[in-house]
């Protein structure tokens, strides 16, 4: 029997299949539709699972026999007492076709172990933190910008995120704004969380890819911050597959070196997991 999930569980949720073992069986608390490709919800946090903001864990639904899994970065930080995804809408995506449908009290599977590079552990402290994003890349620079840790290892913590047009900002905006008025949080942001935005493929005050950004050094004027430089800059980087190799390609040609767990170094990478 998997006791892990049954908390959760009432006589009124007849699942049509078993929870796995080694699952938790998790209720959905609120779902937030952003645009037609993407949405964020929360779910209950199982008291026992623990993670480092930043990580990601595996999700999927109680609908067949062998669920699929994919992998998700958490949004909300190490305190919060539910646990917050942010997800793109895939029209055939093997999970998010169906996930994309969840409404509150909805289960949602949850692997036990969470994961990943784009921690605080995997960075040496410097002056300032630029965490790059991307679409849904976001999502764990959503738990860590909200855990005290990233500044207290930071002096500055530089939040870019570049999506195809406006509305796909939205959940960024919301999130920062919501962060600076946060009683814990606020007090911590202060002149030292830095939100960038910019669209690609619809107009705005700031447009293009942040490759481009970069490489021009418009970033670094926007900013009134100076190219990345190995003495006072550290980068983490979550996006597509594409993204993540381009702005990574421009971590290592300014001189820094890639992180990990076991050698915290420069610069991290993870991609932002879709389908
Ligand atoms: P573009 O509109 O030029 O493709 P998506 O939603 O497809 O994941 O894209 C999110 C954002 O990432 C878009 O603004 C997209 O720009 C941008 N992007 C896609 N590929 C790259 C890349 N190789 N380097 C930097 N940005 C990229």
């Amino acid at each position: 029997m998997n006791t892990a999930a049954l908390h959760n569980l009432e006589a009124a949720d007849r699942l049509e299949f078993p929870i796995p073992a080694g699952v938790h069986a998790e209720r959905v608390v609120s779902v937030k539709h952003y645009t037609d490709r993407l949405f964020s919800f929360r779910i209950t946090r199982p008291q026992s699972f623990r993670f480092r903001s930043g990580e990601f864990v595996m999700i999927g639904l109680p609908n067949a026999e062998k669920p699929v899994f994919r992998a998700y970065s958490i949004a909300s930080p190490a305190w919060d007492e539910e646990l917050e995804f942010f997800s793109i809408k895939v029209p055939d995506g093997p999970l998010t076709q169906h996930l994309q449908k969840i409404k509150q009290g909805d289960i949602v599977l949850m692997r036990q172990k969470s994961t990943g590079t784009l921690v605080n552990d995997a960075l040496t402290p410097a002056k300032r933190l630029y965490m790059i994003s991307t679409g849904t890349g976001i999502a764990p620079f959503a738990s860590l910008i909200r855990d005290p840790e990233t500044y207290e290892k930071f002096e500055q913590v530089i939040l870019t995120h570049t999506c195809r047009d406006v509305a796909e900002l939205a959940y960024g905006e919301e999130l920062v704004a919501t962060t600076r008025e946060d009683p814990l949080i606020g007090e911590f942001t202060g002149g030292r969380l830095h939100h960038f935005t910019s669209t690609t493929r619809e107009a705005s005050s700031q447009m293009g890819r942040i490759t481009t950004l970069i490489e021009s050094g418009e970033l670094f004027r926007a900013l009134g911050t100076e190219p990345f430089d190995r003495a006072n800059d550290r980068v983490m980087i979550c996006g597509s597959m594409a993204m993540l190799k381009d702005v990574k390609a421009l971590a290592e040609r300014a001189g820094l070196k890639e992180g990990s767990n076991a050698e915290p170094a420069d610069f991290v990478v993870e991609r932002a997991f879709v389908g």
